[in-house]
C-alpha cells in the first residue's frame, strides 16, 4: 500500500497489459474508489459499467471510433483485461467534472494495488455519435445519461516514466 502522494507521483498511463485479470477484490476496490469520489451537491449521479475484455462491445466501440479517426496500431484500451466506462446524467452540469474526479480516484486506487491504468477519452465521439443509443443499451447506461470517460485497468506489461512538468509555467503563488 503506497501513500496517496506516492501513488500520484508513481502513476503513469499504461499502454501495454499482461493477460492477468483483476481479482474480484481488486475490482471491488477500484469501483468502490470511484463510488467514494465526491460529486457536486452529493448527487452521486455517475454510472459505472465494468466491461471484461472478452465482451465484443469493446471491438464494436473500436470499430466505431476508427470510422472517424482511422485504424490505430493498438485498440483504444490496449488489450487491458478490464475497461470501466463512466457515464453521467446529461442534464446535470457537473457530470463531466464528477466523472473526471471519479476516474482519478479509480486510477489512484489501481496504483495503490500495483495495477496499471489508462484514462481514455478517444472514444467520446464514437460513444456519443449515431450509435449512442445502441451503445447505451449494450452498456446498461441509464436513460438520460451519456458517456463521460473510460478507464483501462490491468497488470502493466509496458512501463514508462511519469510525465514531467514545469511548475514555473503552471503555478502562481501569490
Ligand atoms: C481526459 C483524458 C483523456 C485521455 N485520453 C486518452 C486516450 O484516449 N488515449 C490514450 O492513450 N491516453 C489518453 N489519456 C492519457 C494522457 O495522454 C496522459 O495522461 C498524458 O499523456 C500524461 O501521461 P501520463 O498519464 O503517463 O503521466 C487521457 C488522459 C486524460 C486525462
Amino acid at each position: 500500500m503506497s501513500t496517496v502522494y506516492e501513488a500520484i507521483k508513481k502513476r503513469f498511463s499504461t499502454r501495454g497489459y499482461t493477460d492477468e485479470k483483476l481479482t474480484e477484490e481488486e475490482l471491488f476496490e477500484v469501483i468502490d474508489a470511484g463510488l467514494a469520489a465526491p460529486t457536486a451537491a452529493n448527487r452521486q449521479e455517475l454510472h459505472f459499467t465494468v466491461i471484461p475484455s472478452d465482451n465484443p462491445v469493446l471491438q464494436e466501440i473500436e470499430d466505431e471510433k476508427n470510422k472517424s479517426r482511422g485504424p490505430a496500431a493498438k485498440n483504444f484500451y490496449y488489450d487491458a483485461p478490464t475497461v470501466i466506462i463512466i457515464s453521467g446524467d446529461e442534464s446535470f452540469g457537473w457530470s463531466a467534472l464528477d466523472a473526471g474526479i471519479a476516474a482519478q480516484n479509480i486510477v489512484l486506487a489501481a496504483e495503490g494495488l500495483g495495477l496499471g491504468s489508462l484514462i481514455i477519452g478517444c472514444i467520446k465521439d464514437a460513444m456519443l455519435g449515431e450509435k449512442k443509443a445502441y451503445f447505451n443499451e449494450k452498456l446498461q447506461i441509464p436513460a438520460g445519461y451519456g458517456y463521460q470517460i473510460a478507464i483501462a485497468l490491468g497488470h502493466t506489461a509496458l512501463a514508462k516514466e511519469p510525465h514531467s512538468y514545469d511548475a514555473s509555467a503552471q503555478v502562481s503563488c501569490l
